[in-house]
């Protein structure tokens, strides 16, 4: 096998060239021919200095993920690094794309850096569960000053060339068009001005005063925590920034090695993993490679409320041209209000110029009270009321004006997709596409394929997302699509646990500490507990006679108490203070109800709530896998992370379930159906997966 690294000479200078494609990840076979390279530069005479650079889109993006959980192969990637380091001749390193990771490791134990304009660093391995491994935490400090190294390393954030150069992280950036050209002009500069070897462990400047300033580490380190949300392994890269910094190097590439690969066990590490592919994989569909997405350049959007509005402003954040129509004067002038007001709330927190505000507006915002205006659009996104004659009557009235091929889409969060197509002729071309609030912040867009849909107006929704920078999850029809269905069983076992004795600020704060930005009773009244109770009272009629009802809400609603937006909810927002304080006529509320329901309150530990509202959501999500409302188990997971706040740094709830052990959820189901057989029906695939043995992993692979 050929190695992927390539060494020439070309005027004394020794030119290694990493080409591993797609992102040059420091896979094994990179790490030995960069070994071989380093050893044949240092003993070739004709040789004065060493070029490192790679081929195609970028410089090496990292050490290979794929590889992790494979037995290690050496070279290790700090042992090159050290190596690299070693070199008695000067090594120069010319980064263009992104120098992430391990690559920026290698990078930092160059002598010299030049980077193309347009380039980025950064240490992003805390994104999947990580610290730098290969001398980062040690070298990163050493060239920019312990606070900014951590910034970067706490932070992942990728650093453009230019700050990287005000702050000491590379020596230079190049006009050059290509990496090897910038490197040779570099490195002959190099040569000319006699330029020692200069190895980044040797310095000491930058870290003379902060190594041992333990009140300096105590601040960040707060900081740090309150940003992890429970994360450990942030606070493990300043450990090991901390305590290298007090050793000598080669001890400190130990304790940092050390760390590495505790974090490397950690099932946080794999759970994050998980997430950065899953990330990827979410968006190939089976069925649908090769297919051809529907050009989109202008879209219409139906209706100018919180969805609407929010819509509008993602698609034009896109660049693409929005055409909002309302259905009269003052509900077109509210939906336009709506939309300025968020784009004058990114001025003012200078996310965006006025200017280029006014531009967005005139250029790409038209709004209208006619459907014939959509006669040319190639997508028309209707998020009106939810009901479904409403969206009947204005699908219909689109299906006579709207130019063959357009693609028809519903923001319906909950209407059954296949009768809205139904009103039209042209069922192929409709589709649900389920933005979540706010729609211009929110990643998550539920793709909801009905029965006719075609192929290319699927792969168009797909498209669409990623033009939005969303992230796209397929989606079948039923009640609540995939999120949404998931939410209302969970949401319900929390309803119960409150009355059988837990304090809704209790659930809150366990599934704070479980590592939800905000617990569910919060969520709700931020949301408006309007809403739920609404869905209630659709859902009456139909409710099955042998599902338990808890009163409360209703209760709370029935007092004008729809949340924040009311002053009041489960929690009081005292002067329309943001964050609620508990509210004793609720605790009041609850008891009589409890009182009423004949339930005698119980406790429920942190751990309790947890277990049973995890139990929830794993088995609801086990059935719409089951049948085939989501594709496979990873697009759960990437649902309940993008769209409703489950950490990342637990996967999604089908690895968190593989994590605890699907054998461990199965017993809790059992365990709970004991008191309530009806809400508890363990989903037939996770009896099975337990049968055999097998996880919920095994069925993203499968397919
Ligand atoms: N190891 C193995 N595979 C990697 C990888 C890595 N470090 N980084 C990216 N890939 C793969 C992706 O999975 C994807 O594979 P696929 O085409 O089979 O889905 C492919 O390379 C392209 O990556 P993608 O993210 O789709 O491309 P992009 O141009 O949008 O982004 C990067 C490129 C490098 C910015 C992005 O991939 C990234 O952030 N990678 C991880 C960097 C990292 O965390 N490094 C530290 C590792 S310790």
């Amino acid at each position: 096998m050929t190695s992927p690294v390539t060494y020439t000479v070309e005027g004394g200078i020794a030119l290694v060239r990493i080409d591993n494609p797609p992102v040059n990840a420091a896979s094994h076979a990179v790490r030995q021919g960069l070994v071989d390279a380093i050893t044949q530069a240092d003993s070739d005479s004709d040789v004065a200095a060493t070029l490192i650079y790679g081929a195609g889109r970028t410089f090496v993006a990292g050490a290979d993920i794929r590889e992790f959980g494979k037995p290690h192969q050496p070279p290790r990637l700090p042992d090159l690094i050290t190596r690299i380091e070693a070199s008695p001749k000067p090594v120069i390193c010319a980064l263009h794309g992104t120098a992430l990771g391990g690559g920026l490791e290698l990078a930092l134990g160059c002598h010299y850096r030049v980077a193309l304009k347009g380039a980025r660093i950064g240490l992003p391995e805390v994104n999947i569960g990580l610290i730098p491994g290969a001398g980062g935490t040690q070298r990163m400090p050493r060239l920019v000053g312990v606070e900014k190294a951590i910034d970067i390393i706490t932070s992942a954030r990728q650093v453009p060339a230019e700050e990287a150069l005000e702050i000491g992280a590379i020596d230079a950036i190049s006009e050059e068009a290509d990496p090897k050209a910038a490197g040779l002009a570099f490195a002959r500069t190099i040569l000319a001005e006699k330029r020692p070897v200069r190895r980044t462990s040797e310095l000491g400047d930058t870290i003379a005063s902060d190594a041992d300033n333990a009140a300096l580490f105590g601040s960040i380190r707060q900081a740090v925590t309150r940003k992890a949300r429970g994360q450990t392994s942030p606070l493990r890269a300043v450990d090991a920034v901390e305590e290298g910094l007090k050793l000598p190097f080669d001890e400190a590439m130990t304790l940092e090695w050390n760390i590495f690969r505790e974090c490397q066990a950690s099932t946080q590490s794999k759970s994050l993993i998980h997430a950065f592919f899953s990330e990827r994989a979410v968006s190939k569909v089976p069925g649908l490679e090769g297919v051809e997405p529907r050009p989109v350049n202008s879209v219409g959007v139906i209706g100018g409320g919180t969805m609407g509005a929010g819509i509008t402003i993602a698609l034009m954040t896109a660049g693409l041209p929005v055409t909002m129509v309302e259905r009269d004067t003052e509900s077109l002038e509210r939906g336009r209000a709506n939309v300025e007001r968020v784009l004058d709330g990114n001025v003012k927190r200078g996310r965006m110029s006025a200017e280029k505000k006014t531009s967005m507006m005139e250029t790409l915002y038209r709004g209208s009270l006619d459907y014939a205006d959509f006669a040319d659009v190639d997508v028309i996104i209707e998020a009106a009321f939810e009901d479904m004659g409403v969206k009947k009557e204005i699908f219909g009235k689109l299906d006579r004006i709207v130019r063959d091929g357009a693609v028809l889409a519903t923001n319906t969060s909950y209407l059954d997709i296949n009768e809205i197509a139904a009103e039209t002729g042209r069922p192929r071309d409709v589709l649900g596409l389920h933005f979540f609030s706010p729609a211009n912040i929110m990643k998550l867009l539920e793709i909801v394929v009905a029965e006719k849909t075609a192929p290319d107006v699927v792969a168009t929704g797909f498209a669409l997302a990623k033009r939005l920078r969303k992230v796209g999850v397929r989606a079948g029809v039923c009640d609540g699509f995939i999120g949404n269905r998931i939410l209302a069983t969970y949401r319900r076992q929390a309803d119960y646990m409150v009355a059988d004795g837990a304090s809704p600020y209790d659930i809150d704060a366990a599934l704070r500490e479980f590592g939800f930005p905000m617990g569910p009773y919060q969520v709700a009244d931020l949301a408006g507990l309007d809403i739920g109770w609404a869905t209630r009272k659709r859902l009456a009629p139909t409710r099955d006679p042998r599902e338990r009802y808890v009163t409360i809400a209703d209760r709370i609603c029935e007092n004008g108490w729809f949340g924040q937006k009311t002053g009041r909810g489960f929690y009081l927002y005292p002067d329309g203070a943001r964050t609620g304080v508990p509210d004793p006529d609720v605790e009041a509320i609850i008891a009589e109800e409890r009182e009423k329901a004949g339930i005698t309150p119980r406790a429920f530990s942190h751990e309790d709530i947890v277990r049973r509202y995890m139990a929830a959501m794993i088995n609801e999500a086990a059935k719409v896998v089951e049948e085939g409302i989501a594709l496979r188990p990873l697009d759960v997971d990437m649902t309940l992370l993008f769209g409703y706040g489950f950490p990342r740094w637990r996967g999604g709830p089908m690895k968190y379930a593989d994590m605890v052990g699907l054998d461990r959820v199965l017993d809790d189901i059992r365990t709970y159906a004991e008191e309530d057989a009806f809400a508890w029906q363990p989903a037939k695939l996770i009896v099975d997966l337990v049968g055999r043995g097998d996880n919920f992993e095994s069925l993203n692979k499968a397919k």
